[in-house]
């Protein structure tokens, strides 16, 4: 699904790890330069996977991004951009949200893709306040890699054995430490569920 009618329109792909957030997000923008529009997209320099200068999905998808650590430095370089594509939003600071908030003042298309949930399935970073301010949202699922169901969850593995409750947020990689999982199958040693950190 792809509505866009009116300009300063915030879009929010999210999903667990392996379910094609980055994928879809690259659609968006390659359909936006279709367009011509005039479209950058942006990255956090944390995310080291693949290519630095470029958002890349696990199955390949690529488009040329700037890593940014600051997110305040987004303005000046989509100054003259239409359409602001922003992937791993999950690992920005709150600072973001100013940012995407002026740049949909200033009438522009931000696309932001991002996990909803960290490894503990707990809810990841900026993301809730992200998808509360969405105009759209679209959630993506993954195939749980024990069983062959939906997959909501990422599992994160350490030397093959479910990571721990309290072990750090963290942790960027791909198949050689996550996996997607069905909620019967994601394991989470330590966690209870009245816990929920703030
Ligand atoms: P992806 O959504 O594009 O697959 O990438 C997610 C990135 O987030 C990847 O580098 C692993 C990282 N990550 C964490 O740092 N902590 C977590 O709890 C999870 C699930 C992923
Ligand atoms: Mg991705």
């Amino acid at each position: 699904m792809e509505i866009v009618t009116q300009d300063g329109w915030l879009e929010v792909i999210t999903g667990c790890m392996f379910s094609g957030k980055t994928e879809e997000l690259v659609r968006r923008l390659r359909r936006a330069v279709i367009a011509r529009k005039k479209t950058v997209a942006i990255k956090p320099t944390i995310d080291t996977r693949y290519d630095l200068m470029a958002v890349v999905s696990h199955s390949g998808f690529s488009f040329n991004a700037i890593p940014i650590g600051d997110p305040k430095t987004i303005l000046s370089i989509s100054k003259d951009a239409e359409v602001v594509g922003i992937d791993e939003s999950q690992f920005f600071t709150i600072d973001l949200i100013p940012v995407i908030q002026e740049l949909l003042q200033e009438k522009k298309r931000v696309i932001v893709a991002g996990l909803d949930l960290d490894f503990r399935g707990e809810p990841f970073g900026i993301m809730p306040n992200l998808l509360a301010l969405a105009d759209e949202a679209m959630k993506l699922h993954a195939i749980c890699s024990v069983c062959g169901n939906i997959a909501t969850k990422t599992q994160r593995l350490i030397d093959g054995k479910p990571a721990r409750y309290d072990d750090p947020t963290i942790l960027v990689g791909g198949l050689e430490s996550y996996e997607a999982r069905c909620n019967l199958h994601h394991e989470v040693p330590g966690k209870t569920l009245t816990l929920f950190k703030e």
